[in-house]
């Protein structure tokens, strides 16, 4: 792709889409950003305060299932950059309907309106959880571009659904697209409803730690700024019709002691700890083989978990107006989820 190339991005209100952006205007100051996000309340403009002012970036607030406003919008698009999703597993068990909405027919409007403005290329980014759950206590089993999808969650069904569109229209009408399987990011930007920044921002509150069922669970962690690089690599590769699964550079490490490190850095005891009642359907473990990436494109994790936890830590506890508003908005799902 060129250096100039307009993208359009779809959830760049998110953690990973603001992410992306703020990434991708630093890197390459010529291209130009459009960002399509409907601000649900995962969605954040003061996340791309350093960016909102830059002539290069526009923000459109709307919806990817709206066909007539995509359709507009991707008039003068050369790649789309497809982050918009319902992204929370435990929100996708209490009211799985708008995952279907967003995750399946949304990304369906995108990839139709890709096709009829014949963009160059179609960029999805999903994630490992499609390829179900793995044992615990076999580290040679790993997730990888062939492993078979067995989605266990309305979540990881819906992200399933919307790869096999993806391919559908790159195998049926010819669509230039690559996919992104990337396993659980963390870093700055993220709504305090997931694990780390959750534990993080509960402790800075006084809230104990909620660990569900034994805690023993384990994902496969990857700093955000990592990943960022990872996608800026895919769209940079003349590759076409790919899959590259992406994970991070992190030893196996069960949620409880993750929640052990993080009391730990921040001086608190282990009485912030409270085990709760397990997620319904809580996959096992994730474990992601990222040699593909890294043969072809040449690219690998650089943070260390424990580096990379300690940066997150720092960055929530000076941005505590950022935060802190959002677990207000959030105050009923968090009194349903945790009852
Ligand atoms: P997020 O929940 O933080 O952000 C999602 C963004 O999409 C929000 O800004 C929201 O307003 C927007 N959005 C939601 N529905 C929309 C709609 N109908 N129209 C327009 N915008 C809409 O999500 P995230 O964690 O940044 O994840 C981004 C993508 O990466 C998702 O596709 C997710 O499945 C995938 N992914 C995330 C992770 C992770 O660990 N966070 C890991 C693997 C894959
Ligand atoms: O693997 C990639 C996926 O990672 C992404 O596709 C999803 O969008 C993202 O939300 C994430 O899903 P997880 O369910 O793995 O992430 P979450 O942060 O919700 O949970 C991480 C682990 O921590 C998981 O084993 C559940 C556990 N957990 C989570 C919460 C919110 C707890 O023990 N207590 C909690 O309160």
């Amino acid at each position: 792709m060129k250096d100039n190339s307009t993208l359009l991005v779809t959830g760049g209100a998110g953690f990973i889409g603001s992410n992306f952006i703020i990434y991708w205007l630093n890197k390459y100051p010529e291209s130009k950003i459009i960002n399509l996000d409907s601000l649900t309340y995962a969605g954040n403009l003061s996340s791309l305060k350093t960016v909102e002012d830059n002539p290069n970036y526009t923000f459109i607030e709307g919806n990817i299932t709206n066909s007539e406003l995509v359709d507009k919008i991707m008039d003068d698009v050369d790649v789309v950059v497809h982050f918009a999703a319902e992204s929370h597993v435990d929100r996708s068990i209490l009211d799985p309907g708008i995952f279907l909405e967003t995750n399946v027919l949304g990304t369906h409007v995108l990839l139709a309106s890709a096709l009829k403005n014949k963009i160059d290329r179609f960029h999805h980014i999903s994630t490992d959880e499609v390829f179900g759950s793995l044992e615990l206590g076999n580290p040679n089993s790993k997730f990888s571009e062939s492993t078979a999808y067995d989605p266990r969650s309305p979540y990881s069904a819906s992200k399933a659904s919307s790869d096999h569109l993806v391919r559908a229209y790159g195998e049926t009408y010819g669509l230039n697209y690559t996919i992104t399987n990337c396993s659980n990011n963390y870093g700055e930007l993220q709504y305090p409803e997931k694990f780390i920044p959750l534990a993080i921002t509960n402790l800075m509150e006084g809230k104990k730690i909620p660990v569900y069922g034994d805690g023993l669970q384990v994902r496969d962690w990857l700093y955000v700024q990592d990943h960022c690089d990872a996608i800026d690599r895919v769209l940079h590769s003349d590759k076409s019709q790919e899959t590259y699964v992406v994970g991070g550079l992190t030893k196996e490490v069960p949620n409880i002691e993750i929640v052990k490190m993080i009391v730990e850095i921040m001086g608190k005891d282990e009485t912030q700890i409270e085990y709760v009642k397990d997620r319904a359907g809580h996959d096992r473990r994730y474990s992601v083989d990222w040699s593909k990436i890294n043969k072809e494109l040449g690219w690998k994790p650089t943070v260390s978990f424990e580096e990379g936890l300690k940066k997150t830590i720092e960055w929530y506890q000076l941005n505590q107006e950022w935060w802190k508003p959002l677990k207000i908005d959030s105050k009923d799902f968090f009194a349903k989820n945790y009852d």
